[in-house]
């Protein structure tokens, strides 16, 4: 059964040769808050440009930015997000590649907005990529509902951070199999495997690296000192493992 539940949840890695030689490190970053002055992500575009000269100087050529539609507390909408981020686009000029997507709080107004249509995900190929978080101490009875809704819909539901929930953490047997079922793919910190969040996520993130099951590892970048303290450790784990990070994203690249 988890071994069953393993091989469904295991990304699917093109070959060495496929993705360009035998690089294993991401490409692209997948979940970060890039975009200036829009929650409690970076504050300003001279930060801005501070976090992406480190994202290159750790290989990086582009991110997927996903600011927080979190209401009553970073009360973002798509329109607006996309405004500054045509604005930003024209700031960076091509030096980085960005594509926007979003970080949607798993409450009610998700329903609304899949019922309006209106919601902001990357475009992969035929897929559309959600990014759902939910809290980190107690479940929501939408928590689940959200991913399978979107997923029915027609969207690919991402779960931000899944090491970081201590629900998860504690019922995993329960959990992996329930997330599995909603279709929802699982995301990373990648400075929880350097104790970003404490020990309990660190050792959570590792054991689900040991099984390959995140499709998708991100650096959730707020502040440009995390990448030196968090980000640059926890990819020196990543590498080890001799997994091939983020290769589903190498379609952005098309
Ligand atoms: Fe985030």
């Amino acid at each position: 059964m988890m071994m069953d539940l393993l091989r469904r949840f295991r990304p699917q890695s093109p070959s060495t040769e496929a993705s360009g030689g035998t690089r294993l490190g991401p490409v692209w970053d997948f979940h970060c808050h890039l975009l200036p002055a829009v929650d409690d992500g970076l504050r300003s575009l001279e930060e801005t440009r501070a976090a992406i000269a480190g994202l290159r100087a750790l290989g990086y050529q582009g991110a997927v930015l996903t600011p927080h539609i979190y209401p009553g507390v970073y009360d973002n909408n798509p329109d607006q997000l996309r405004d500054v981020f045509r604005a930003l686009r024209q700031e960076i000029e091509g030096e980085f590649r960005l594509h926007l997507a979003a970080e949607y709080f798993a409450d009610a107004t998700l329903f609304t907005a899949m019922e309006r249509e209106d919601i902001l995900y990357l475009e992969l190929g035929s897929q559309k990529i959600v990014l759902v978080e939910f809290p980190t101490l107690m479940p929501t009875p939408e928590g689940v509902d959200v991913l399978l809704q979107l997923h029915r819909a027609g969207y690919q539901p991402v779960l931000a951070h899944v090491e970081r929930y201590r629900y998860v953490q504690l019922e995993q047997s329960i959990w992996l199999p329930r997330l599995e079922r909603s279709g929802a793919w699982l995301q990373c910190d990648i400075g929880s495997l350097a104790g970003q969040y404490g020990p309990h996520p660190q050792a959570f993130a590792r054991a689900l690296l040991d099984q390959a099951l995140p499709m998708l590892w991100g650096t959730d970048l707020h502040r440009v000192a995390q990448l030196e303290r968090y980000v640059e450790p926890g990819l020196a784990v990543l590498a080890k493992s001799g997994h091939h990070i983020n290769a589903v994203l190498e379609a952005l690249a098309a």
